[in-house]
């Protein structure tokens, strides 16, 4: 691995911005696209459960229907790419054997051998206090997913807007998510800005390190 250098990542930390207007004649290449998917893929979450699901909604006919349910925001249209990031109706006892089965595959063990891990995991998340919010601890994972596909877009020069502004009883509706076994949670638009956002020359406004990182 190759570090980029601190200059780079706060350069594109800095050109990131919640892009409001996105230029609709531009998509993101294939290649681009494809390692994007890749870089949700590789988030990070507690257990490595990976609660979730990302629905890439290329669809024009449903990205219509869904702007007027997400305070009618341009960016559900205009942008490239729309993600849609949802949550398990369920984190139990099957969704966890199916995760056990993928790390035996993935790394070449047997089930028994993960009899450890697997009491651990099941203790906590089916049998333990965490099962009574299971949907609101996958949730916080899906920001995880949220937060380093923007990060990786911006890396890749690609805008991003996340968007909660939106209704995710008609999402789930609209695009079917119930019966699939899943619930939305959250949104990210992705593409290239328009020339005439203004947004993006706006100075970031943030709290002064002093008040937010402290050292003790
Ligand atoms: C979880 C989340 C949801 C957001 N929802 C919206 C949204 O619906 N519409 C929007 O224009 N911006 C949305 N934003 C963008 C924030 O307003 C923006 O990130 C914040 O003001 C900081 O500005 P910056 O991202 O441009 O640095 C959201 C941001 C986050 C992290």
């Amino acid at each position: 691995m190759n570090p980029i250098t601190t200059d780079q990542l706060l350069a594109a930390q800095t050109w990131r911005y919640a892009t409001k207007q996105f230029d609709a004649s531009q998509t993101i290449p294939s290649a681009v696209w494809q390692a994007l998917e890749e870089s949700l893929i590789l988030s990070p979450s507690s257990y490595g459960l990976q609660p979730w699901q990302f629905f890439v909604v290329a669809n024009p006919d449903l990205r219509a229907k869904l702007r007027p349910h997400s305070w009618n925001q341009s960016q559900i249209t205009d942008a490239s790419h729309l993600v849609v990031f949802a949550i398990p109706e369920k984190v139990d006892v099957p969704y966890m054997e199916k995760y056990l089965a993928r790390i035996a595959e993935v790394r070449g063990v047997t089930l028994e051998s993960l009899g450890f891990y697997r009491d651990m995991m099941m203790s906590d998340v089916i049998a333990g206090p965490r099962q009574a919010w299971v949907r609101e601890w996958a949730a916080r994972q899906l920001y995880i997913a949220l937060g380093n596909f923007m990060t990786s877009a911006a890396l890749l020069g690609i805008d991003t807007c996340p968007l909660e502004g939106l209704d995710p009883a008609k999402y789930d509706e609209i695009l079917g998510l119930p019966a699939k076994g899943f619930h939305t949670v959250v949104a990210c638009a992705a593409g290239y800005r328009a020339e005439a956002d203004k947004y993006a020359t706006l100075p970031k406004v943030r709290f002064e390190k002093s008040d937010l990182v402290r050292h003790i």
